[in-house]
């Protein structure tokens, strides 16, 4: 199985939201990865957007989401701000008629992430989380190897995302929906999901810093006849690999899972093989994905529907309310 290069999904007219650090990723991907072109980036931050376009070398800069979701030029807005602040700048952009990508973590909670959704149905635009790990080849490779059948059934699932960001101010406010889970354990949570699905109980036991917010969180998934072990933290930078045991074999995913990457599949038969998905980016599996649904008229992406992206803003919610985990303006 192949998944398509980027380069060939139909050009996409992009604007961005947010003048952030992943909105440069995004941009590069954009501009030197895929047929699409970057003609607009808003900031609220005074003089952000000028710089980012000088930066970048494309697009126009606007002081304000408003001018980038009504500039007719842009066909899909991506969402590059903070956790609490997606559900508002993508009901934006859905309303001006966009189709819109928006970063993980979705939203905030699962109540947010339902508005959005309902509204691009009711809209008729497409709509995409930005979990990127979920479109890139070596994660294709891996669904397929599974599906295949090669290493059995699935038994267990382990994962962890654990980066050092002690210096990253946002991740310490609350207000901003900082913390390691909507940001980092959103990866090992995805991961689960897109291998076992919707787990039929969750054990999660967080610690909390003295601002609010998640440092670190261990979650216990269960499902029938097999369990997803899965840790995150802002903390330290961990392993960041992820391992697939079945009855047959077992899928190693090299650090990082959820970046390009390399996995081996080895079966309890002696035999392996090894898949290399290392490249450039990676954003750009994500963004092609989106260009070539719209140009198909998809409303949703069929690898990463919109009902799953549900699924697991409801399991966030869940493990959030066992480790007691409230934004300020949730209460
Ligand atoms: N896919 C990935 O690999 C990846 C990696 C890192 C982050 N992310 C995700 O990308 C999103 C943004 O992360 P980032 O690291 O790019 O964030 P960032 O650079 O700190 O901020 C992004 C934008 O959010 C707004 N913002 C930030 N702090 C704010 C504040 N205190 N008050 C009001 N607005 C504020 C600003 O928008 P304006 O420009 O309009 O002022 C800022 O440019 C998050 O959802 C994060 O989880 C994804």
């Amino acid at each position: 199985m192949t998944t398509p290069t980027p380069q060939s999904a139909p050009a996409i007219r992009w604007g961005i939201l947010g003048a952030g650090g992943i909105a440069h990723k995004m941009a590069d991907a954009i501009i030197n990865h895929t047929a699409g072109e970057l003609v607009a980036v808003g900031s609220r931050t005074p003089g952000k957007a000028e710089k980012f376009v000088a930066e970048v070398g494309s697009g126009r800069a606007y002081g304000s989401y408003e001018e980038v979701v009504n500039d007719p030029d842009v066909d899909a807005v991506y969402v590059a701000t903070t956790h609490n602040d997606h559900h508002e700048p993508a009901l934006l952009a859905i309303e001006a008629g966009k189709h819109v990508l928006v970063e993980k973590a979705f939203t905030q909670n699962a109540a947010q992430a339902e508005t959005v959704v309902a509204a691009a149905r009711a809209k008729g635009v497409y709509l995409q989380e930005a979990m990127w790990a979920r479109f890139l080849p070596h994660q294709a490779e891996v669904r397929a190897a599974i599906a295949r059948g090669e290493i059995g059934d699935v038994v267990a699932v382990q994962a962890d995302h654990g980066q050092a960001l002690t210096h990253v101010e946002r991740m310490y406010r609350p207000e901003l929906a900082g913390g390691a889970l909507l940001d980092l354990g959103v990866y090992p949570i995805a991961f689960a999901h897109d291998i076992l699905g919707v787990p039929e109980s969750i054990t999660a036991v967080g610690q909390l810093r003295d601002t609010g917010v998640d440092g670190q969180v261990s979650m216990v998934f269960q499902y029938p006849g097999a369990q997803a072990t899965l840790h995150t933290t802002m903390e330290a930078r961990t392993q960041n690999a992820a391992v697939i045991s079945g009855t047959e074999g077992r899928i190693e995913i090299a650090d990082t899972f959820y970046n390009p990457t390399t996995f081996t599949l080895k079966r309890h038969d002696g035999t392996s093989w090894t898949y290399d998905g290392r490249l450039d980016n990676g954003f750009q599996y994500e963004a092609a994905e989106l260009a070539r649904n719209v140009a198909e008229g998809r409303l949703e992406s069929a690898i990463l529907p919109l009902d799953q992206t549900l699924e697991i803003m409801r399991i966030m919610d869940e493990v959030r309310s066992q480790i007691g985990l409230v934004y300020p303006n949730e209460r």
